[in-house]
Parts: structure tokens; C-alpha cells; sequence
């Protein structure tokens, strides 16, 4: 979480500069406020109008602006963040920082600066490969300047190697870790159930639902930024695996309870995949074909293993908390509250699936928690927001 830290975000000039849209909206997901600052080469790439949209405040770029300077000295900007970031990083602009020029706004603030400061450096792998790049890198990292990325990868100008920006949830956790110190979960294992599984009928068609993911997935990161050791089994989904998650990828049920037994013993489970109830029977080893006037297959469906209920039954590898989930369109406290009996999980945590609360592959969730002292109703909160909050209370269980 990043609630009340302030982020000052240099953007420099690259073609990944579009990707600082994104990091400002997931910083400002996690509850930090971003200001922004433009080098005058990062104008060619994205829109000041843009940014201060999407940043809600001003966007600085002049030096020397009277406006800026009666408002908000370049000292006074840097003294009020906790954190700054330069994303992307261009070659340029790490080969300014070593130097210690101040030619810019941008670079007069990383050089008065006493805050930490991370970046994420995004270019050509030649450019990044330069000998002149990586003592400029060395320099950096030597006066305690954070690095996250380049990734390897295919690059705009198609080539291939290192240079790539660092994914955006990858900057988040960065950020976090370099805010956050606090590592309650350090020692303790966790395994996190995320996604829907899929239940084959024969090797083309499957049985799904629609679940994201995105709330259990987002649990996983919370608890890895804790410091826990987090093993997530997760069914299919379109989400890039969590930074600093060892994934388990699953497509059944089955499949799914074998993963998370394979991770015991853990001190925490939160089974927040969307399990399939039933699985097909016998499944198809051909695809099932439509004969001409042929009545439509039968499908005969047998009960999946309940992961949530196995994994709270009493004996050696339970872990000492097990938490569930209820989705429920009606009666959420009463639902969920003979769920959590009938499952012997020690929390549920419950929410509204109704249309109208568009939570199924939303980006924000209501939920109440229901433990063993009753139901805790939390604010509506991004499912960001919910996961650091259900993880700051399993650590506060487990401690
Ligand atoms: O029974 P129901 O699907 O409503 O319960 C939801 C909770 O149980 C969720 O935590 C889900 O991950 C878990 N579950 C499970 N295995 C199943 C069915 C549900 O782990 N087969």
C-alpha cells in the first residue's frame, strides 16, 4: 500500500513514456498522490495535458517559470515527495544524473533532491549495452540510486535484448518495497488460489467462468510486499504473473488441489479462485463431433474436490489460517457466514456479485469480513486497496 506517500515521477524522453500513464493510475490505486515532471524531450512522447489529467495536478517542466517558482521552489518540490522515480529512464537522462547536470527542471530536482530515488530505464539495448551506459548505471547504483529493470524482451525499434521498461506492477512493487520496509510476513508461507479453472469436455471445449483473477492475484502481490513467501495457483487468466510470486499455473480443479498441496505447509491459504463445482465426468480424449440429424452429447458432471474445505479440514498440514471467499447476489452476511461453517475456513471474506455491483472482472470490490467475531463491513475500495488491507490483517493474525 501507498496510501498518503507522495511520488514525484520524472518522465523522460523515450517511446515508453506512454507506460508512465498507466504507473500513475496504478500508484494512485495503491493510495499515493503523483506529481509529475517532464523532461522537455519526454513532451515529444506524451502530453503535458495528458499527464496533469491523468495526475490530477500541475505537470512541471520549466526551470524557470515564475509561476512554478512563486508556487513551489525545484528544493521545495523534491521536499515534499517521499520517493522519486524516473520512469522511463533514458539514456540521457542517467548519463545527466551521474554527471550531476542541471540543465532542466528534471534534472535540477534528481541532483537537489535528499529523497530516495528509484529508475526504471527504458532504451535501445545498444544504448543500454554502451559501455558509457553501464558506468553511468554503476555510478548511479553506487550512490544508492534504485533500479528496476530494463526487462529483456522485443523493443519498439525490433530489436531484441535488454532495455525494456520494467513492467508497471513491477515499478508499483519496486516503489513499495522502497517505501515500505515494514516486512511483518517475512518467515511465513502463503498460498493464494486466484482465477477460474477450467473443466475440459474434450481437447478443444472447456467448462469456464468469468472470473479475473485480479483480486486474488492482487492478494498474492500484498502478501509478497509483507514479505511473505507466496506460492499463487492460478487457472487460467489474462494477467501477467505477480512480481516476486513464485505462479502455479493450473487449469482444473483437480489440478488446482494438487498445486496447493504440493505447496504445504504454508501458515496462511486464501482461496480466492472461482473453483468450477463440477467437473465433466469422462472427458473426450477425441474432439465430440456433430453428426448430421445426431442428438446433441450428454454431458454427465461429478462434483470437483472442494480445495477451500480441504484445505481447512483439521490435521497436521492445516495452515493456521485459512481464509475463503463467498460471492453472493443476495443475503451476503447470512450466506457467507454458513459458508464459513460449512467450509471450516477461520475467514470469509464476502462480496456482492449482483450485476449492478460489477465486480466480476471489475477493477473495484466491496466486501464484508466475516471471522469468527462476526461481520466486518469494508468500504468500497479498489481490489488493490482490499488485498493490502486482508493482507495487513493476516499479518496481524499471524504475528
Ligand atoms: O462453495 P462456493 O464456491 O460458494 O465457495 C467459495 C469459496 O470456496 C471460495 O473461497 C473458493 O475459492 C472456494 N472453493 C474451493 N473449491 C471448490 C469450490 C469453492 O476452494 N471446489
Amino acid at each position: 500500500m501507498l496510501a498518503g506517500k507522495k511520488i514525484f515521477l520524472v518522465i523522460a524522453g523515450g517511446i515508453a513514456a506512454y507506460k508512465s500513464l498507466e504507473l500513475i493510475r496504478r500508484l494512485q490505486d495503491r493510495g499515493a498522490t503523483v506529481r509529475c515532471c517532464l523532461t522537455a524531450n519526454a513532451r515529444e512522447f506524451v502530453t503535458p495535458m495528458a499527464v496533469s489529467a491523468l495526475s490530477q495536478g500541475p505537470v512541471y517542466m520549466d526551470q524557470f517559470s515564475l509561476k512554478d517558482e512563486s508556487e513551489m521552489g525545484h528544493i521545495e518540490l523534491s521536499r515534499q515527495s517521499d520517493l522519486l522515480v524516473v520512469a522511463p529512464a533514458t539514456a540521457n537522462i542517467l548519463a545527466r544524473m551521474a554527471a550531476g547536470m542541471a540543465d532542466e527542471l528534471a534534472t535540477t530536482l534528481l541532483l537537489a533532491t535528499d529523497k530516495p530515488v528509484l529508475v526504471a530505464p527504458a532504451m535501445n539495448v545498444r544504448m543500454w549495452l554502451h559501455a558509457a551506459t553501464q558506468a553511468n548505471v554503476a555510478t548511479l547504483k553506487a550512490r544508492g540510486i534504485g533500479f528496476v529493470g530494463p526487462e529483456e524482451g522485443a523493443m519498439a525499434c525490433n530489436e531484441f535484448g535488454p532495455g525494456r521498461l520494467a513492467e508497471v506492477p513491477d515499478i508499483v512493487s519496486a516503489i513499495e518495497t522502497m517505501l515500505n520496509p515494514r516486512r511483518p510476513l517475512a518467515g511465513k508461507r502463503a498460498i493464494v488460489t486466484s482465477g477460474p479453472t477450467v473443466e475440459p469436455i474434450d481437447p478443444v471445449r472447456f467448462i469456464a467462468n468469468r472470473s479475473s483473477g485480479k483480486q486474488g492475484h492482487a492478494i498474492a502481490r500484498a502478501l509478497a510486499d509483507l514479505g511473505a513467501a507466496v506460492t499463487l495457483v492460478s487457472g487460467p487468466t489474462a494477467l501477467d504473473d505477480p512480481a516476486g510470486v513464485s505462479v502455479v499455473h493450473v487449469e482444473s480443479a483437480r489440478d488446482m488441489l494438487a498445486a496447493c498441496r504440493a505447496a504445504l505447509p504454508a501458515d496462511v491459504a486464501v482461496c480466492a479462485a472461482a473453483v468450477a463445482d463440477w467437473g465433466v465426468d469422462t472427458v473426450a480424449t477425441q474432439k465430440l463431433k456433430k453428426e448430421p440429424g445426431g442428438a446433441p452429447p450428454a454431458i454427465r458432471l461429478v462434483p470437483n474436490p472442494d480445495i477451500l474445505a480441504t484445505l481447512s479440514a483439521p490435521g497436521n498440514a492445516r495452515p493456521r489460517l485459512v481464509v475463503g471467499f463467498a460471492a453472493e447476489t443476495e443475503k451476503l452476511v447470512e450466506h457467507a457466514t454458513a459458508k464459513r461453517a460449512r467450509k471450516g475456513c477461520d475467514w470469509i471474506v464476502a462480496n456482492d456479485v449482483s450485476a449492478a455491483a460489477g465486480t466480476f472482472g471489475g477493477d473495484s470490490n466491496q466486501v464484508t469480513l466475516i471471522s469468527e467475531s462476526g461481520a466486518d463491513p469494508w468500504p468500497a475500495a479498489s481490489k488493490e486497496a482490499v488485498a493490502a488491507r486482508l493482507a495487513d490483517r493476516i499479518a496481524e493474525a499471524l504475528s
